[in-house]
C-alpha cells in the first residue's frame, strides 16, 4: 500500500510539462454556487489513459479532483463534453484543467472563473484546515527557490506542486531537495509577470492551494528553470472568461495550439 502510494507520487512528480496535450480546444462554462459545470473539448484526440479527471483549483482553498466516469466523445466530430457539480460557494474563484487519468493536462488551463450566487446551499461544507505552510504569495520570483514546511510524521513524502497559469500551461514545480526536518525546497518555474496558483498534493490524497499571485522578477531573472513548451502560435482572443451574464451553457474558449 505504502509502496504503491509512493510509486504514484513519483509518477506524478515525473510528469513532464504539458507537451502531452490532446485536445485542440477546451471550453469551460460559468458556474453558480453548488451548480453544474460544463466542459466542452474538441479537436485532437482522446487521451489513451481514461477516465478523464477534472482538476478544479479554488484559490487559497482545497482543490478538487473529479473523476469523469462517463462523458460523450463523438468520434466523427472529434468533440466531447462533461458535466459535473462543483461544491463551491458564491464568490469563490478558481481555475480548472481537464486532465487524463494520470493527472496530465489535456490542454490549457481555464481563465479565472468566479462562482456566481444561487439559492442552493446543499454543497457547502466547512473548509479543510491547511497542512502546508508556504511563503507569502507576494514573494514568489522567477527561478528563485522557496520552501514549504509541514509537520514531520504527518507528512512523510514531500508534496508534489503543480503550477496553473490561467489561459496558459500547467506544469510541475521543480522539487529541488528536502532537508528532512519538515522542510522541502522548490524552484518557482513560472515566468515573471504571469499570474499563477499552486496546487500541493501528497500521497495521502490531501490537497491544498495558494491564492492567485503574480510572479516577481525582471528581465535579469534566471530563465534556466522555465519549462519549454512547443511553440503555440495561438490566436489570443483575450475574451474575459468570467462570463457574468451567461447561463450554464455559456462556454469560454481556451484555444490550444
Ligand atoms: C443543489 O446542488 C446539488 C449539488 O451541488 C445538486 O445535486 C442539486 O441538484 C442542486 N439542487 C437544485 C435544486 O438545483
Ligand atoms: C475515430 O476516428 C479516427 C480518425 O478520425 C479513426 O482513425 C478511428 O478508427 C475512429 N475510431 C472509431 C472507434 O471509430
Ligand atoms: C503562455 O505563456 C507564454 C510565456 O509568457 C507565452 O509565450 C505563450 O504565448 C502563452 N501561451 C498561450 C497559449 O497563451
Ligand atoms: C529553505 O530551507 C533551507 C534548509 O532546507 C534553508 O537553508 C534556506 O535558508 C531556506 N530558504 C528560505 C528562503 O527560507
Ligand atoms: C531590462 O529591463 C530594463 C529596465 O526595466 C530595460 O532598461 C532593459 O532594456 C531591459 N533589457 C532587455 C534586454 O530587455
Ligand atoms: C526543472 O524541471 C524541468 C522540467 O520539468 C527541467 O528541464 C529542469 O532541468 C528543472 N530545473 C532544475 C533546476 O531542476
Amino acid at each position: 500500500m505504502r509502496v504503491s502510494a509512493l510509486a504514484f507520487a513519483v509518477l506524478l512528480t515525473l510528469g513532464p510539462p504539458a507537451v502531452l496535450s490532446r485536445f485542440n480546444s477546451i471550453s469551460f462554462s460559468s458556474v453558480t454556487q453548488c451548480g453544474s459545470f460544463n466542459v466542452h473539448f474538441s479537436g485532437g484526440k482522446l487521451p489513451s489513459s481514461l477516465p478523464l479527471t477534472l482538476t478544479v483549483v479554488p484559490f487559497n482553498s482545497t482543490p478538487l479532483s473529479i473523476v469523469i466516469p462517463t462523458f460523450s466523445w463523438n468520434n466523427n466530430t472529434a468533440s466531447g463534453a462533461v458535466v459535473t457539480f462543483l461544491p463551491l460557494p458564491a464568490g469563490a474563484e478558481f481555475v480548472a484543467s481537464l486532465d487524463d487519468a494520470y493527472g496530465h493536462p489535456t490542454g490549457l488551463v481555464s481563465d479565472v472563473i468566479a462562482v456566481e450566487p444561487s439559492t442552493n446551499t446543499s454543497c457547502l461544507a466547512a473548509p479543510t484546515p491547511a497542512r502546508y505552510t508556504l511563503p507569502d504569495v507576494s514573494t514568489y520570483s522567477q527561478c528563485t527557490p522557496f520552501n514549504v514546511s509541514y509537520t514531520p510524521g504527518v507528512v512523510d513524502v514531500p508534496p508534489t506542486i503543480r503550477a496553473f497559469v490561467p489561459k496558459n500551461h500547467s506544469f510541475t514545480v521543480n522539487h529541488t531537495s528536502s532537508s528532512g526536518a519538515g522542510i522541502s525546497n522548490y524552484l518557482m518555474d513560472v515566468r515573471q509577470g504571469k499570474r499563477a496558483v499552486l496546487m500541493l498534493s501528497d500521497d495521502t490524497g490531501f490537497r491544498q492551494s495558494t491564492d492567485l499571485f503574480v510572479v516577481q522578477g525582471d528581465n535579469s531573472s534566471s530563465t534556466d528553470c522555465l519549462p519549454q513548451f512547443p511553440a503555440t502560435p495561438s490566436p489570443d482572443n483575450s475574451k474575459p472568461s468570467t462570463a457574468k451574464t451567461g447561463g450554464l451553457s455559456k462556454c469560454v474558449s481556451v484555444p490550444f495550439g
